[in-house]
Parts: structure tokens; sequence; C-alpha cells
């Protein structure tokens, strides 16, 4: 029994952690929570299993169900994103743009990309997955006032320095990224165009942003668990079809790339749990991605009107499921602790111009949990104003703490997903 206090302790911090979500607003744009059913596969004996390559072409034995479970898996994620190429098995966003990044471009050679401060994921930036390829990167130029590509630019800028990828997506994502123009001029070089939905994969499967694979992208990966609400996890996705010589050697990249490029096995249960987060998208998604964008549409007015500087003003704020509030100079951390002392969970964000990524001035608000929860856009117009009285009235976020306690008790049931207990499921048979 001499290890039973620590055993003990991590099992409080993780129920206390439980209790504090239950009886918070969580508003990190890039969380989300599991459905039941996902949850289950979670506890499976998938977890503490093996299987490397692909099904039926295995290194290890033991597969033969898990096969059969990666085969649906795949069948789902390309019925949901409507292509030809699916892979499920990268363990989460940036091993899937890693895997892309070690396919198709080599160390030296050239990517455009945007640069962090105006949105980009660190995995494409000089210090993330692109750095450790080593790739020369080149900066997208970037309207502030549009809050996107400056695709003008963008494209002048492709055509000069002909790099091997185009690489889109972004973190911080408010509108859909002008993709056609620039797919046009980067197919004219020769370049791929790789588009990072991490954040948007939800909204792009339940058809409410852009749809980046007829756009010209040539690859689209993902994170499993931003507002398409499944397991922490990734995917690549690909219109190609490999029905001639180039497209299978492409296709045979990107695989190749996965494994054994970046991962070993790649956490089974995950996989299990994201084929049914998939089935329920297929069922819940349009729903769902419309009313995130909704809600976020109108926390971005109702902020404005309260007082906050908010970025996207002359497009109507936003079309994603994110919201950017600019605080002041420096000032987006102090805005985030006080906010998480009111019971309010959001990131500190950096905005246009900034250059201090521990300092910097702006706030990121997503509605992807919120929206699950039930929230509609009534509710919207309550969870400004408690970001008014902290950060504006500076109220003591302690007695904001308890009303956002009180507000969110009627917020307690998951939506956009099968409920516990689906067709007389026993939860308990598959532990
Ligand atoms: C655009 C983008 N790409 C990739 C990632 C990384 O995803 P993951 O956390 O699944 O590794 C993120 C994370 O938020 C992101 O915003």
């Amino acid at each position: 029994m001499k290890w039973y206090d620590e055993v003990e302790y991590i099992r409080k911090q993780a129920m206390k952690n439980n209790e504090f979500f239950a009886n918070s607003l969580p508003m990190i744009a890039s969380e989300n929570v599991l459905s039941p059913l996902c949850r289950e596969m979670l506890i499976t004996d998938f977890h503490g299993r093996y299987a490397e390559g692909t099904p039926g072409n295995r290194y290890y034995e033991g597969c033969k169900f898990f096969d059969l479970v990666e085969e649906k898996t795949m069948e789902l994620a390309k019925k949901l994103f409507c292509c030809n190429y699916a892979d499920v098995r990268p363990t989460s966003g940036t091993i899937a743009n890693l895997a892309v990044l070690k396919a198709l471009i080599k160390p030296g050679e050239t990517a455009t990309v945007l640069d962090t401060a105006n949105g980009a994921h660190i995995s494409f930036g000089k210090y993330g997955a692109a750095g450790v390829r080593g790739i020369n990167l080149v900066s997208f130029p970037f309207s502030n006032e549009e809050m996107n590509i400056d695709v003008d630019g963008a494209v002048k800028l492709i055509k000069q320095v002909k790099p091997k990828l185009a690489l889109c997506g972004q973190s911080v994502f408010l509108f859909p990224t002008p993709l056609k123009p620039i797919a046009e001029a980067a197919h004219e070089v020769g370049a791929y165009v790789v588009y990072d939905a991490a954040h948007v994969l939800g909204l792009i499967a339940g058809k409410r942003f852009q749809d980046p694979l007829r756009e010209g992208a040539d690859v689209m990966n993902g994170s499993t668990h931003k507002t398409l609400p499944g397991p922490q996890g990734g995917m690549i996705l690909s219109d190609h079809k490999a029905d001639n010589e180039d497209d299978k050697a492409f296709i045979r990249k990107l695989g190749f790339g996965v494994f054994p490029g970046v991962t070993s096995s790649y956490h089974l249960h995950h996989v299990a749990a994201k084929g049914i987060a998939y089935a329920e998208h297929l069922e819940f998604g349009e729903a769902y991605a419309d009313q995130t964008i909704k809600n976020a549409k109108h926390l971005a007015e109702a902020l404005h009107e309260q007082g906050f500087k908010v970025f996207g003003e002359k497009l109507g704020f936003t079309k994603s499921h994110q919201v950017l509030v600019e605080i002041g100079p420096g000032k987006g951390k102090e805005a985030s602790k006080i906010l998480e002392e009111a019971g309010i969970v959001t990131n500190m964000n950096m905005i246009p111009g900034d250059s201090d990524p521990l300092n910097p001035s702006g706030l990121r608000l997503g509605t992807p949990e919120l929206t699950r929860i039930g929230m509609k856009e009534k509710e919207m117009v309550d969870v400004a104003a408690f970001y008014a009285r902290a950060l504006l009235k500076k109220e003591n976020p302690k007695k904001i703490k308890g009303d956002v306690k009180e507000f969110r008790k009627d917020f307690q049931e998951l939506c956009y997903c099968f409920k516990e207990g689906f067709r007389g499921y026993d939860y308990h048979k598959l532990i």
C-alpha cells in the first residue's frame, strides 16, 4: 500500500477537474467533449493492443477484429468528407501534418505558409513540425482588415518562389481561406496544396464552411477532437484516387508518411472511437456545425455591443466557431487568468502585429463546447455579459464564478450524439 496516496492524489485531481469543467464555461476553440459511445471505446481491450501496418497487412497477430473496425472507420471518414482516401491512423493533428510533410517535401525545399502571428499553427512554423523537417518557409502576406490571406499577394508569391507545397489552414480561423486562386497558382507551378483543417474539420463535414477538397486542396489534415467532436487524434484525407500511376504514387507516399514515417502503433481505441464519432457526425453534424457558427456570430456581436474590440467586424466578425478579441498590448494572459477565476476557460492569443507568443494582446474564444451542451443564440448574450462583468466592469471574479455555476446548471447534457443506453447497449459488457 506504499503508493496508495499517490494513486488517490491523481484520482482526486481528475475528479476535481471533472467538477471544475462541469461548472464552468469551457470556451477553448480547440476543445470539445466526447459522446458516451465514443468514450466507451476508450476503455475496451483495443487500448492495450498493437496494429502496425494496414488492415490485413500487419506486423502483429490478433488484429482480426480491429481490421474490421479500421476498415469501417475509413469507410465512414470517406463518406463524411465525400472523398476517395482517408487515413485514420495519425495520433494527432500535429502528427498528421508531420506525416504529410514527410511524404511531400524534402529538407531544404520551400513551402509557403502563414505566420503564426497571423493564425497558422506552430506545426507549420519554424519551431514546429515544418522546422523538424527542415523546410524553408516563406510567409504568405496577410490582410488585417479581411483577417485572411492576402489572396493577390499569395498568388504572386507562389508564382515567384515556386514552392513545393502551399500550406493553408489556421488555428485562428475566422473566415474561409480563398483557396481556389491559391490552389490554381500552386498547381500551375507544380506545387501540392495542403489544407490544415484541424480546427474546422467538423464545420467542413457539417457542410457549413468551405469544401477544401473541391476547392483545390490535394490533402486535408485535421484533428478529430475539435469541431469534429471525437477522440483526441488526427486524420488525413484526399480526393486523389489511386486509379493512375501518379495518384497511386501520391497515395503510397501519404501512407508511407504515416507508417513507418511518424507512427508505430496508433492508439487503436481512439481509432474505434473515431469511427463512432464519424457516424455521429453523419447523423448530427450539419445541425451541430450550423448552431456552432450561429453561436460564434452571436457571441461576437454581443461582445461588440458590450464594448469589446472584436476582430473581423467588416465581414460580420466570424464565419467559423471562433471569435478573436483584442484586449490590449500584452494583456491577453492577464485577461484569460481573470476569466478562469470567474469560471470561464479561454486562451490568450496572438493578434496581427504581435510578436511575443507569451505576452499576446488578444483572446481566442470558441463555441464548440457550449453548443454541444445545448447553448444557443440567447445564451451567447448571457455569456458576453459575464465577460463584460469580469473584464470591463472589473467585478470580483469569485462572485461571477458563482453566477456562472448557477447558469451552467441547465446545461449538463450532451447534445448532437447518440445517448448512453442507445439501442439498449450495456456499457459494461465491453469492458
Ligand atoms: C491549425 C492546427 N493544426 C494542427 C493543430 C494540432 O493539432 P493536435 O493538437 O491534434 O496535434 C492545431 C491545434 O490546435 C491547429 O490549430
